[in-house]
């Protein structure tokens, strides 16, 4: 059965260019049904588009990560929304606010590419797919004013801002990071999250799940993940791999059973 719906992860990365199309061919048979990759620059946003193209069951998001938001062209948002004319391609993102690197864009600069993205969504009426990174405060105050669909993936606020996003209708993005010995919020999070709000994601060339954590992450490492959060969901695993495979399909509007044509 392919029941499990990978909702972020990056195989435009480098880490994947010695076997990309070996790994991603193997998906199907290990039980990975959907993917969902997700862009980071234009030029991602663009091989992300190429992947749907090549593979049935990879999505795209197109869009541009706050580490991205120095030196872009002036035509940004016009490029992001003639990728999304491909009808693969499923969200914005990723998008957001990072503030844990001295050296990135200034605040100022990161917030106006995010709400530029987030406004550009709206009005295609695609969801977002959320970068939160040390900025919670004020990526919560572009949540409201915009009031988005989407998800805010690898989730790393409290239970009481995870109550907030899920008011906002948006869906929590849990991944690799439940797994950690020294997960206590992301684990806190998972036992309080609506089930029918929450997303399961690799982030994949990224965040391992435990016992791999710090080597090179794929979609089928998902399920690591997905044992943690059964177990402590006190669900099956199956359970639990078919709610979150309905909700990024309902999220990202996406037929199950009928793919949509390359
Ligand atoms: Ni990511």
């Amino acid at each position: 059965m392919n029941a499990i719906f990978d909702s972020h992860a990056h195989y435009d990365d480098a880490a994947f260019d010695e076997d990309r199309d070996r790994l991603l061919s193997l998906m199907p048979s290990l039980g990975v049904g959907h993917i969902l990759n997700a862009g980071a620059s234009l030029r991602s946003s663009q091989t992300s588009v190429e992947l749907a193209k090549r593979y049935p069951f990879v999505y795209a998001a197109c869009g541009i990560h706050p580490e991205e938001a120095s030196g872009l062209p002036s035509d940004y948002l016009g490029q992001i929304e003639a990728l999304c004319a491909y009808p693969k391609v499923r969200a914005i993102g990723e998008i957001g606010l990072d503030y844990h690197y001295e050296d990135m864009a200034p605040k100022t600069v990161q917030q106006e590419l995010f709400a530029n993205q987030l406004a550009l969504a709206n009005r295609l009426h695609l969801p977002v797919i959320v970068h939160d990174r040390e900025a919670h405060g004020d990526v919560m105050a572009l949540l409201r004013r915009y009031r988005p669909r989407g998800v805010v993936h690898c989730f790393s606020g409290s239970v009481e801002m995870m109550r907030e996003v899920v008011s906002l209708g948006m869906y929590i993005g849990l991944g690799g990071a439940v797994t950690f010995k020294n997960a206590r919020v992301p684990v806190e999070v998972a036992g309080a999250v609506p089930l029918d709000r929450l997303l399961l994601e690799t982030d994949a060339p990224y965040m391992s799940p435990a016992p791999f954590r710090g080597k090179r992450c794929d979609s089928s490492l998902i399920r690591y993940t997905g044992e943690v959060i059964a177990r402590i969901r006190g669900i099956s695993i199956d359970e639990l791999f078919r709610i979150t495979a309905a909700n990024a399909a309902r999220l990202f509007d996406i037929n199950l059973e009928e793919p949509i044509p390359l």
